[in-house]
């Protein structure tokens, strides 16, 4: 497919974060063309960065490495305080549960922190064990691979992003975030979901954040 663009030049890798939450949709009306909009986005993220392929002991196999997401989207129910944590649906007012670090099989991962959009409608990182931060806006996006996972509701897997620093002045330490690897997390179609609810769609991804050195 599009190969999104390398980070620039002078940063380096920070943190390569496993997520695992839900993407938030609404309609304005049920009419079959229409097509829903992303509103919003809430996950949990967990710290991947020693399990990536080639590193010395820690790594994983590129096999494991690439189904992870997958695997994590379907072994585990999303782990937000959630209504109905198997399907996405209903986001309590108090979304994120205590810190709690994540076991897949024989994959183990710390918790590192959470995803969400602020109260300016900003895509925000929080990556709390480590004190670092990105608030950003999309610079590029390409459809996930015709393979990628389509997830639990078979609604297809989401973009793969670059994401850069929306100059807000809320970042700490970071500049560029990639989405990648993308499972689940497409919207339902409007003549599902309907006019004026908010749909959640789980979805699994590796988040690669970038910073100044
Ligand atoms: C894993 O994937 C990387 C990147 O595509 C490649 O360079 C490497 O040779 C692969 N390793 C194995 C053992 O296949
Ligand atoms: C996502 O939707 C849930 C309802 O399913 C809502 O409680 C939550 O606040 C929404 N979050 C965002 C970031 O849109």
């Amino acid at each position: 497919g599009t190969q999104l663009s390398a980070p620039d030049a002078g940063l380096v890798l920070k943190k390569i974060a496993i997520g695992h939450g839900i993407q938030n949709y609404t309609c304005t009306d049920s009419a079959p063309a229409t097509t829903a909009s992303a509103i919003g986005a809430l996950a949990i993220l967990y710290d991947v960065t020693s399990l990536f392929p080639g590193t010395l002991r820690t790594g994983l196999s590129n096999a494991t490495w690439n189904d992870f997401p997958k695997n994590l989207l379907y072994g585990k129910p999303v782990p937000l305080n959630l209504i109905n944590p198997n399907t996405g649906y209903g986001a309590t007012a108090s979304p994120f549960p205590r810190a709690a670090d994540l076991t897949l099989g024989n994959i183990r991962a710390s918790f590192l922190g959470h995803h969400y959009f602020d109260q300016f409608g900003s895509p925000t990182f929080e990556l709390l064990t480590v004190n670092l931060k990105a608030s950003v806006k999309k610079l590029e996006g390409f459809n996930a691979p015709a393979t990628a996972d389509k997830g639990i509701l078979n609604t297809g897997a989401v973009q793969w992003l670059k994401l850069i620093d929306n100059g807000k002045g809320f970042n700490k330490g970071l500049t560029t975030v990639y989405r990648v690897v993308t499972a689940g997390g497409a919207a339902e179609a409007c003549s599902k979901i309907g006019p004026g609810v908010v749909d959640s769609v789980p979805y699994t991804t590796y988040y690669w954040f970038y910073g100044p050195k």
